[in-house]
């Protein structure tokens, strides 16, 4: 059995842990109920062991199920989405590892009962929630349970990943933000995190750059991301209308309403950073899949 999981873009600006969207950029996983023990196959050495995210993941769908642990073999198939640069590759093992688990278990668990179960594995729902559901979502937690919901995106808008060679750990670029904030700062972000579910479902550019201004954790974080003000400067020349860190970075998320953004991006980029790789993301609809 193979399971599709998408990428995923966390925050989207001032939605710090709470936005997503998810992207047609795919890893694909293999599960067998077969061999003896555990074999993870198609990943680097160190991750092919019981600390797999995806198998702690699958091992918690059993607990909560209360179905007895049995051999299992995973195969990590393609692996499109980049790790440690805030697409979502860590929501991707779980979202994987639950979907699984449910499926090759005939448990029939609903997509609420494994969002609840991924996100208390990956400890927040951002990026799980889209990578779960698909499309364009916002969730919270309230005590143990996890809330998502979906809103509408314009068929007006044009999204590109640019990627730098450089990892990002979520724990280095969450250990840059202050404790708290300014009341001010809290104001001018839920303001603008309203304004952007609207900018993002009608494409009306100069809403969308304003809708997606932060206060609250992109500032601090500009500054982990080598590159960023050039970046952003060749975008904006080329016709972006918004940006912002996509998740935790490294990955800077820019849209544009011109269909042509991506190529231009791709040549003049090349020239600046040849080691950064560009992605045009199109959102997905569906989230993960048993293909
Ligand atoms: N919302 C999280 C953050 C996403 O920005 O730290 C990264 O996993």
């Amino acid at each position: 059995m193979i399971v599709r999981v998408p990428a995923s873009s966390a925050n989207l600006g001032p939605g710090f842990d709470c936005f997503g969207i998810a992207w047609q950029l795919y890893n694909e996983i293999e599960f067998l109920k077969e061999g003896d023990g555990l074999k993870i196959t198609g990943c680097p050495k160190e991750y092919r062991n019981e600390n797999n995210l995806c198998y702690t993941a699958y091992r918690e769908v059993l607990k909560y199920a209360d179905v007895p642990e049995h051999p299992l073999k995973i195969n990590f198939l393609k692996n499109e989405i980049p790790v440690s640069r805030g697409l979502g590759s860590s929501a991707a093992l779980i979202t994987g590892g639950v979907t699984a688990a449910n499926e090759l278990n005939n448990l029939k668990l609903t997509k609420q009962e494994l969002f609840s179960i991924a996100t208390a594995v990956e400890g927040h729902p951002d990026n799980i929630a889209p990578a779960i559901f698909g499309g364009f979502t916002a969730s919270a937690m309230d005590g143990e349970k996890a809330f998502s919901v979906s809103y509408p995106l314009s068929e007006k808008l044009h999204f590109t990943a640019f990627v730098p060679d450089r990892e990002l750990s979520t724990e280095l670029s969450r250990s840059v933000l202050p404790k708290s904030c300014k009341i001010t700062d809290a104001v001018f972000n839920i303001s603008r995190t309203a304004l952007l579910i609207k900018a993002l479902e009608t494409g009306d550019s100069e809403l969308l750059f304003t809708a997606l201004q932060d206060k609250i954790h992109q500032p601090y974080r500009f500054k982990l991301i080598e590159g960023y003000d050039e970046a952003k400067a060749v975008a904006f020349n080329l016709g972006a209308c918004g940006m912002c860190i996509s998740g935790s970075g490294s990955t800077m998320l820019f849209i544009s309403e011109k269909e042509s953004f991506y190529t231009n991006a791709v040549q003049s980029i090349e020239r600046l950073f040849p080691s950064w790789k560009l992605i045009q993301l199109i959102p997905d609809k569906l989230g993960a899949a048993v293909l």
